[in-house]
């Protein structure tokens, strides 16, 4: 009688953990969940490789990645009648330059490669041969005339091919004349989350993606074995950036090793001492960016800071960036103390402290609940690439301001005064 009772009862607490342990599974699937990798979906191992669509969106009013208010591009879809049918799935994507004087030979050994092995369907060349049927042309910055020259692009142009504009310095280093290009590109490939495709330095996806399988210990003390305190590696001492004020400052308080071409300690690449391994020793990294850009996040801060275990203490783009870019809890800004001498006490303070210390390591066993796909920018491309609608079209009409802003507040203005490098010789006369 009792349990006729509660029979009811029983059967909707257990139907609803069975919906609760779903629901919970799906959330937290742990960093394999949280890293999941759509782009696996599009590829369909038993059989051939399937377009996706899952990123086309026909309507363009309700188009999420469409800002209708964006002043330096336009947006629209193509009638339908030109709309060129895109012959099977593969996708093909042409560098119409080199990339960094560099030959692309030393990636694609045969003129031809699949730059994004997890997405065997985009194929990446240098030869200008079917030029027509191409879907993208690369355009890397550095190999661009200073002005735009019409003979020196190719001559035809299909309406679903997208040019693309592809740069991974900040707007400060511009060399060529932008304005004159404005109409010409449909994409662009930079460091900016606002790009059409990421091509930025670094990402929550690759770090977490790097750690995936690692069975890292939370209760790791990351102070053991560290015999040095701050070191920092500067090649390009221009004394109109930021960072020369600051740094000249912040060792007046703080022994700082400084080591490359500016500094105290000159070291061939070979050198033990110059090499990535040596930044181990230390707990904590200078990672300075030459220019103060927006979400300008360079290798200094992911690949030699965050991959060496070693605090990374920023200046650079604004702390809100970082925040929203990085691990959690991953760095130390500069712009959180109000004075080198704050950020050189506190830094002591963290090196007689190992517990506070490690709280800038909580993120490797921590992940952020969602984290933005990015598998490099050449699988980036090729998604996007695989996922446009095929009657989207889109071109910056004014790409230099675009690039540097309305106002050109992408990036602080240099210091004013004359440029001379800056030689860091001794604790106190520097600048
Ligand atoms: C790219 O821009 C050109 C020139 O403005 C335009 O004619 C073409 O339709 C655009 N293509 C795409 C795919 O957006
Ligand atoms: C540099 O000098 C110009 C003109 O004298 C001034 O308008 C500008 O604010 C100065 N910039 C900085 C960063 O000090």
């Amino acid at each position: 009688m009792l349990f006729r009772r509660y029979t009811y009862k029983i059967v909707l607490i257990l139907i609803w953990s069975v919906v609760f342990l779903w629901w919970y599974t799906t959330r937290h699937g742990g960093l394999d969940g949280v890293l999941s990798d759509h782009s696996t979906q599009i590829r369909n191992d038993a059989g051939p490789l399937l377009p996706d669509t899952t990123g086309c969106v026909p309507n363009i009013a309700a188009d999420p990645s469409v800002d209708s208010s964006a002043k330096f591009y336009s947006v629209w879809k193509d009638s339908v009648k030109d709309v060129q049918k895109r012959e099977g799935i593969i996708r093909k994507i042409i560098f119409w330059t080199k990339l960094w004087k560099k030959h692309l030979n030393v990636f694609m050994p045969g003129k031809e490669g699949k730059l994004c092995p997890t997405l065997p369907q985009c194929i990446f060349t240098t030869s200008a041969e079917n030029l027509k049927n191409a879907d993208a042309v690369v355009f890397e910055n550095s190999q661009l005339p200073g002005t735009y020259i019409k003979s020196e692009m190719p001559l035809t142009r299909s309406p679903h091919q997208q040019w693309i504009w592809f740069i991974s310095e900040c707007p400060n280093y511009l060399t060529i004349d932008l304005n004159s290009y404005s109409g010409v590109f449909n994409w662009t490939i930079t460091y900016r989350t606002d790009s059409d495709v990421s091509g930025a330095w670094g990402s929550l996806h690759m770090v977490y993606s790097r750690l995936k399988g690692a069975d890292l210990d939370p209760n790791t003390d990351y102070s053991v074995g560290k015999t040095k305190l701050v070191v920092w590696f500067i090649s390009k001492c221009s004394s109109r950036a930021q960072r020369i004020l600051y740094a000249n400052e912040l060792i007046k308080h703080i022994h700082v090793d400084i080591f490359g071409k500016c500094g105290r300690i000159v070291c061939e690449k070979q050198d033990f001492a110059c090499t990535v391994q040596y930044i181990r020793q230390y707990k904590f990294y200078l990672a300075f960016e030459n220019m103060k850009c927006k979400e300008y996040i360079t290798e200094k801060f992911w690949r030699h800071a965050l991959t060496n275990n070693v605090v990374p203490v920023v200046l650079g783009a604004p702390k809100k960036d970082y925040e929203y870019l990085t691990p959690p809890n991953s760095f130390i800004h500069v712009d959180d103390f109000e004075s080198p001498k704050a950020l050189a006490d506190y830094l002591k303070l963290l090196d007689t402290d190992s517990e506070m210390y490690n709280q800038y390591f909580k993120w490797k066993t921590n992940p952020p609940k969602s984290i933005p796909l990015d598998n490099g920018v050449w699988c980036n491309l090729c998604r996007k690439l695989i996922r446009i609608c095929p009657d989207t079209r889109k071109m910056y009409t004014n790409l230099d301001k675009w690039y540097r802003g309305e106002n050109n507040d992408q990036c602080v203005p240099l210091r004013n005064g004359t440029y001379h490098e800056v030689q860091f010789a001794s604790n106190t006369n520097d600048l």
